[in-house]
């Protein structure tokens, strides 16, 4: 059968010129999201329907019954992990993620064991991945290089679906999801999302996770959100402009102390040195923002604090057993969103729909 991707109907060099928010419409099949690549094509509905589905597979995954009926969804089709950056989490979440729904799945971690050192390019590489799976997982050194995948493999005779697991200095969607998830299910009892105060802290200039969390926080009526960094590691005038056009308030500083009693969740990052030319980032110090257990003092009874993680020292381990460290969850949370946004990618998910009816009658 022949499915409407919107990609087939543009070409390269007029998809190229839209701005990025203009690209979403076109990552859909017949109207239904189907590659996912950047935080902007999630609007409200697809995000509280991702947390539903989420937490229905989980509930459903707690019996062998349960667990066996997952497995079984996905039995046919094979997913390719394509990680051309070191990653631990969001690596085996995804691969956790395609076992739990029955996906077989191949791996390639490091360009250097491809046939990229032959002079293949990585468009012929990933075109060959699709030779084989039903799904490409990437994770790419470069922005924006999902996008052209996606565009690519659209226009083949054998398209199938690009996730973006962390796309350069840009973006990480699925990431901003398992967000999203932690926060929707830390905020349940207290009023959702909506209204909530959110800091953000640490190296915010090249903190992807940063920049779509953000994105997807304009969903949120009355969030107002607080970017903590110092000058030179400080949120993008792109993401500001974002929020800007969604009237979303915002504060830009370089101080938490005076902020963190009125917050009700501190999403901190680390150092995102990986990405200095000439070791810059040695004379920019964030140890003024360290959580540690005299700053909890200072929080809420009901704040969260999250870490997209991996952490240095930004949160002393001290802080861990403290109910309002929710960066453990966090990392659970991503294996269920990611099975789900597979469920829905596929188009599964009524079934996961109706088993969970079955259960809770
Ligand atoms: N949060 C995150 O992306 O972690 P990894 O780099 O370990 O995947």
């Amino acid at each position: 059968m022949n499915r409407a991707h919107a990609l087939q109907g543009i070409s390269w060099p007029d998809f190229d010129r839209l701005e990025i928010g203009e690209r979403a419409p076109y990552f859909q099949r017949d109207g239904r999201q189907y590659h996912a690549l950047i935080s902007q094509q999630f609007d409200r509905a697809f995000l509280d329907r991702m947390c539903e589905l989420a937490t229905r597979t989980r509930k459903i995954a707690k019996t062998r019954g349960g667990m066996l009926f997952l497995q079984g969804l996905l039995a046919e089709k094979r997913a390719m992990l394509y990680f051309a950056q070191p990653s631990t989490r969001t690596f085996l979440s995804f691969l956790s993620a395609c076992q739990i729904l029955g996906l077989q799945s191949g791996e390639v971690r490091d360009s250097k064991t491809s046939s990229e050192v032959k002079g293949e390019s990585p468009e012929d590489t990933v075109r060959i991945f699709s030779s084989y799976y039903d799904l490409i997982i990437m994770r790419y050194p470069e922005g924006g290089f999902g996008d052209r995948i996606a565009w690519l493999l659209s226009n083949t005779d054998r398209p199938v679906p690009v996730i973006n697991a962390g796309s350069g200095k840009d973006q990480h969607p699925t990431q901003a999801l398992l967000d999203i998830y932690t926060l929707q299910r830390s905020f349940e009892a207290i009023g959702g999302i909506e209204g909530k105060k959110i800091a953000f802290v640490g190296d915010l200039a090249r903190g992807r996770t940063v920049r779509s969390l953000a994105y997807l926080l304009t969903r949120y009526p009355g969030v107002k959100l607080y970017f903590v960094a110092p000058e030179q590691l400080q949120i993008g005038e792109d993401i500001l402009a974002s929020l800007d056009e969604y009237g979303v308030s915002y504060e830009v500083t370089d101080t938490l102390t005076p902020i963190l009693p009125e917050m009700d969740a501190v999403y901190m990052t680390r150092i995102q040195d990986e990405w200095d030319t000439a070791g810059e980032s040695r004379s920019i110090g964030i140890d003024e923002y360290i959580i540690d257990a005299d700053r909890l003092q200072h929080m809420k009874e009901t704040a969260v604090i999250l870490h997209p993680l991996p952490r240095r020292n930004e949160i002393a381990v001290e802080v861990d057993s403290d109910p309002r460290a929710m960066y453990w969850r966090q990392v659970r949370n991503g294996m269920w969103i990611r099975a789900a946004l597979i469920l829905h990618i596929f188009e599964r998910d009524a079934e996961v729909d109706r088993y969970f009816d079955d259960l809770m009658r």
